[in-house]
Order: C-alpha cells, then structure tokens, then sequence
C-alpha cells in the first residue's frame, strides 16, 4: 500500500447501519405499505406531498438520536491524520444523509445525495439547516415562502458536486467503497472510473456488493470491523 497520496471514499448506508440506521435494501425497503423508491422521487412530492414530508420528517428525527459507530470513528480519524499538503489529498464522498461522518470529526466530506439536516427553499432557492418537521408548511428563514422541501437528491434528480467527485477520481490512487450494495448510479460507476485511471480499488462490505467483481480487492464483514482495521492498515503504510 506504499506510494498512496489521492484517497477517494465513498460509503453508503452499511457505513451507519451499525448505528441503527435502516439500509435501503437489506430489510425489503418498505414504508406504510410503500416501496421507498416511490415515496423518494419528485413525482411523489407532487402527487402526495404529506407522505414524503412525513416519510422525511420520521428519518430525520431518527437520524438525532443515533450516534457515530467505529467506522465513522476511524474514517474521522484517517481524515485528520492524513496529510493535508504535498499533493496529497482525501475525500469521503457519502451517498448517507445522515450526520455521523461530521458527528464523529471527519471534514473532508460531500454528500452527493443531499442532508436530512438541511432543508432547501424551492421559492428562492436558498438551503437553511433544519432540525424539525416540514410537514406543518414553516416558512422558509430567508424568503417566509411555505415552499420547503428536504434537502436530499430524489430519484431521477442530479446527485450534486459531481464535478469535484470527477476531479478526485482523476487524483486518486486509491479508491475505497464502504457500505453500499452498489445498485444506483452514478456512485455504482464510480470503482470503474478510478480504475480506468489508474487506482487500485477496494470494496468493504457486509457482502459481496452488485459491483464487487470491479474491485481489485474485496473484503466482506461488518463496518465497524473492517474499517478500523484497514484505516489502521493505510497509516502504518504512509
Ligand atoms: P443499500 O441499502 O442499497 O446497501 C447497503 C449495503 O450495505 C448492502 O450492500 C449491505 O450488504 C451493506 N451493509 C449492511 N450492513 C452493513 C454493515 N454493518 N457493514 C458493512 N456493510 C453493511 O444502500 P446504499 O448502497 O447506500 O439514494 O444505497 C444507495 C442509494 O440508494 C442511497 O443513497 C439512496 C438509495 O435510494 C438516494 O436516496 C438518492
């Protein structure tokens, strides 16, 4: 593992399941009788507004009472301790909405699906940190237009910052996937990226992911298992 300057790492939702936060896929992914997928596109937000506000408003509030795990932890941990200069870089790109990765210290960190913790006006367009429901229609901080929706990507909606995700792809040397069953894209395209440009890649997860067959290495188990062990790994290399 010698010669590593560029990390990318993308985790999903297997990085915060060991929090108690539910994956998408793994326990059949309903919700009051719904597919999640269809409670989770902008075409459902018209249809039924007070389903998704609701769906959205019980994972928020959820999301604040669970707590960062040993992955957050050691992903937190590696950011802090790996260099900031010399060309050398990291990021963590998380499909998660949740806060665990900041909770737990990490900075180095892009949401390419959106926050729970934010909540974005589509009257004037501004983004305000939000905590509470949305279902009661509040009044946006900036404009006081009743036009908040959850800040999160839906589907069939662009994931945001895809231009530095490139960039970092380009830089990295190694590229890591945590957590994710690799079953949306574009985050599922990312390992065959970094490795058409030159990154050795790494998969840890609970299983072998949709996309495993991509990754030069893969190693299965649980996150809080996994991750420590390998942070511990890649700082003993440096
Ligand atoms: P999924 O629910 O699709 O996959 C979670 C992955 O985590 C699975 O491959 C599990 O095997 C693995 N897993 C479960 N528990 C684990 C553990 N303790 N340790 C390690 N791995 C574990 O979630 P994502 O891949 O994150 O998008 O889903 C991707 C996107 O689909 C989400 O960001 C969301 C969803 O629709 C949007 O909302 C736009």
């Amino acid at each position: 593992m010698t010669g590593i300057r560029n990390i990318v790492i993308l985790t999903g939702a297997g990085v915060s399941a060991e929090s108690g936060i539910d994956t998408f896929r793994d326990g059949g992914g309903l919700w009051e009788q719904h597919r999640v997928e269809d409670v989770t596109t902008p075409e459902a937000f018209v249809r039924d507004p007070d389903l998704v506000q609701r769906f959205y408003d019980m994972r928020r509030a959820a999301i604040q009472t669970r707590e960062p795990n040993a992955a957050h932890h050691a992903l937190a941990r590696l950011d802090a301790e790996w260099p900031k200069e010399d060309g050398r870089g990291l990021l963590i790109v998380t499909q998660n909405v949740d806060d665990l990765h900041e909770r737990a210290g990490a900075n180095r960190v892009l949401h390419m699906h959106g926050e729970h913790l934010k909540a974005w006006c589509t009257a004037c367009d501004r983004r305000s940190p939000w905590r509470g429901p949305l279902l009661d229609r509040p009044p946006c901080p900036a404009c006081g237009a009743a036009a908040l929706r959850p800040d999160v990507v839906w589907f069939g909606e662009m994931p945001y910052r895809m231009d530095e995700i490139h960039e970092a792809l380009r830089e990295a040397d190694l590229f890591v996937s945590i957590g994710t069953s690799g079953a949306v894209y574009p985050a599922a395209g990312f390992v065959r990226t970094a490795r058409d440009l030159g990154a050795r890649t790494l998969e840890l997860n609970l299983e072998p992911s949709q996309g495993s067959r991509w990754f030069h290495e893969a190693r299965h188990g649980p996150a809080t298992e996994l991750v420590p062990a390998w942070v511990k790994e890649v700082l003993a290399a440096r």
